[in-house]
């Protein structure tokens, strides 16, 4: 069974999240977790930690991840990092669960206006099934072609009484 959870760096689950993150995302481009949080100081500290876990024999085992930057440079939008699951463990509905997850905590309780984030081309359509949208021109970043992708605060949620839905 899968479990989703939010944890902080001091949780005895972050090493785990972090040793997907360098598996998945940071070694193929030549970096480890330790000079991601050189390069983006805080990011880990600042952001909350969505987690999807399993249970093993030595315990609890982070199978996906992804960070939601509630304060981003971009006013009244979080920004959604570090997307990333386990290969052994994709194509189960994982990822689209954690992202739910982060939509609903930030349309919930923190009352943000949208979430963006920076999707290798390859992940676009992973988004735009969770209803995101294309935002400006593919770029490079990390060496690596991107798109911009957001999603909006769902209009019925604007007021008082709908966001006690969430
Ligand atoms: C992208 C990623 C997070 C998806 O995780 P996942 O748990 O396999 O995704 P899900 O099982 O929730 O898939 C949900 C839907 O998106 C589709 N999808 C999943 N990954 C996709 C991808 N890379 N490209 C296109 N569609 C994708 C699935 O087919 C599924 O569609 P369906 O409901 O019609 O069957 C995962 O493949 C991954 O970690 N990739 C490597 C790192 C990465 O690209 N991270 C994102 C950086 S922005």
């Amino acid at each position: 069974m899968v479990q989703y959870r939010r944890i902080t760096p001091n949780d005895p689950l972050y090493p785990g999240e972090c040793r997907l993150r360098e598996r998945v995302l940071l070694t193929p481009i030549g970096y480890d977790i330790n000079r991601f949080r050189e390069e983006y100081p805080g990011i880990d500290e600042l952001s909350e930690h969505h987690i999807a876990t399993t249970k093993t024999p030595g315990g609890d085992r982070v199978i996906g991840c992804a960070l939601l930057l509630p304060s981003s440079d971009r006013e009244g939008f979080g920004k959604l990092t570090q997307m990333a699951v386990d290969p052994q463990r994709r194509g189960e509905g994982i990822g689209q669960r954690i992202v739910i997850n982060v939509e609903s905590r930030a349309f919930g309780d923190l009352g943000l206006q949208g979430i963006y984030c920076h999707a290798q081309v390859n992940a676009v359509s992973f988004y735009e099934k969770l209803g995101w949208s294309r935002e400006g021109e593919k770029f490079i970043e990390a060496d690596i072609p991107h798109q911009c992708m957001v999603i909006h605060r769902p209009p019925e949620l604007s007021d008082e009484t709908d966001d006690r839905m969430w």
